[in-house]
């Protein structure tokens, strides 16, 4: 088939056509055990029934409707993912870039009204990833993706990750707000170290500037806790949210505490799609399973579990594993793109995350048993190749 799709993406020789629970389904009917969930998306699987149950009844009763009317089942959403995060308020949207290019108009509508317009800075960190929206790309801390697309939006400032010193020297006067990812995923899944994130806490506290918590890919329950901030103790000006919080339908959102909630007002922002119906019903559902104690504690359980094995697996070719909950990745002597090629050829789809790091986001839903078959599958992989 001709080929009319710009040519942006590594894609692999293979075509899935249905899923199921943790696996999805080639054109030849085989099966691939599912370790990256469309890039943490799928969070409980494929065909999960509440999923298909909210699709259903949803787009039989209404698809979708402006957001100059009111939706019960957004504001329903609205409500429940606001509680969920233990936030005041929500903005709902449809991607991952978008939820930040939102965090970054709050925070600088929050210094400029207090404070007046030259304090715009926002602070983020080395190594991050945000988005690919020219804002968010001037947020995203490496070099390697913006060759070529500037200008970038001035006033952003990088700070090492992990640097304490360096972080209480650029929160400076000029600097609205500080965005960080609690678990960087995209350069290698690399959790903050705890002393940073509750220095980066007490220093924007101090200096009022917003403390905005990136969390697109390790929020929505992947640590273990509905959002990373609480494994930290740590609570977040703002967070931002995408990926799987629809469990595969569109969907993002930031979410502001006390001091942010009523910063946008009317005519600020707007989304034609954002917190589209069919998007919150998902949410619903989503949210309905994920924000539970005792399914959080099997995230964080199951994670352990997998990371233990990754270790116990005692390969020369791993050099270090790491992770939170189900968001895990571990560091190889050997090029990861091949590994993940030959996983493919055995049935198991995986991420890297940087040249030699293989990054794991299962499906919530993931058992004991599908977690040792992929050990296995991994495990004779790095042996052979
Ligand atoms: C931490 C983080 N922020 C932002 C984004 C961008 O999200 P989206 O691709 O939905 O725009 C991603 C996507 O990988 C991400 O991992």
């Amino acid at each position: 088939m001709a080929d009319y799709f710009m040519n942006t993406y590594h894609r692999l020789p293979v075509t899935f056509v249905r899923g199921e629970g943790c696996y999805l389904f080639d054109d030849a009917g085989k099966e691939h055990l599912d370790f990256s969930s469309g890039i943490a998306v799928n969070c409980l699987g494929h065909r999960h029934p509440a999923l298909l149950k909210a699709v259903r009844e949803q787009s039989e009763k209404l698809l979708h409707v402006s957001n100059y009317y009111q939706c019960g089942t957004s504001a329903a959403f609205a409500r429940n993912i606001t509680q969920a995060a233990g936030m005041k308020k929500v903005f709902l949207c449809n991607s991952g870039a978008e939820a930040n290019e939102g965090a970054c108009k709050v925070a600088r509508k929050y210094s400029a009204k207090k404070y007046g317009g030259k304090r715009h800075v926002i602070v983020t960190l080395e190594g991050s990833f945000h988005g690919r929206t020219i804002t968010t790309l001037s947020a995203t801390g490496q070099p390697k993706f913006h060759q070529n697309f500037g200008p970038f939006t001035p006033g952003f400032r990088f700070v090492k990750a992990g640097d304490i010193a360096g972080l209480d020297m650029a929160l400076d006067e000029k600097v609205a707000g500080l965005l960080i990812e609690p678990v960087q995923g995209e350069s290698g899944v690399i959790p903050m170290p705890q002393e940073f994130m509750t220095a980066a806490a007490e220093i924007c506290a101090k200096r009022d500037i917003l403390l905005m918590l990136d969390e697109i890919q390790c929020g929505n329950g992947r640590t273990g806790a509905y959002l990373a901030a609480t494994q930290y103790g740590v609570q977040p000006d703002v967070v931002t949210l995408a990926k799987g919080i629809a469990g595969g339908i569109p969907c993002g959102a930031f979410l502001a505490d006390d001091k942010a909630a009523g910063v946008l007002e009317v005519g600020d922002h707007g989304s034609t799609f954002g917190g589209n119906p069919l998007a919150a019903a998902c949410g619903n559902a989503v949210l309905e399973i994920v924000n539970n104690k005792a399914f959080l504690a099997e995230i964080a359980e199951k994670g352990a579990y997998f990371i233990d094995g990754l270790k116990a697996l005692n390969s020369p070719k791993i050099t270090a594993v790491r992770g939170m909950g189900l968001i895990s990745a571990c560091d190889l002597t050997v090029d990861a793109w091949p590994v993940l090629e030959k996983a493919l050829d055995a049935g198991l789809l995986m991420l890297s995350a940087g040249a030699k790091t293989l990054r794991f986001l299962p499906p919530y839903i993931i058992t004991k048993e599908e977690i040792d078959k992929a050990l296995q599958i991994l495990d004779e992989i790095l042996r052979k190749g």
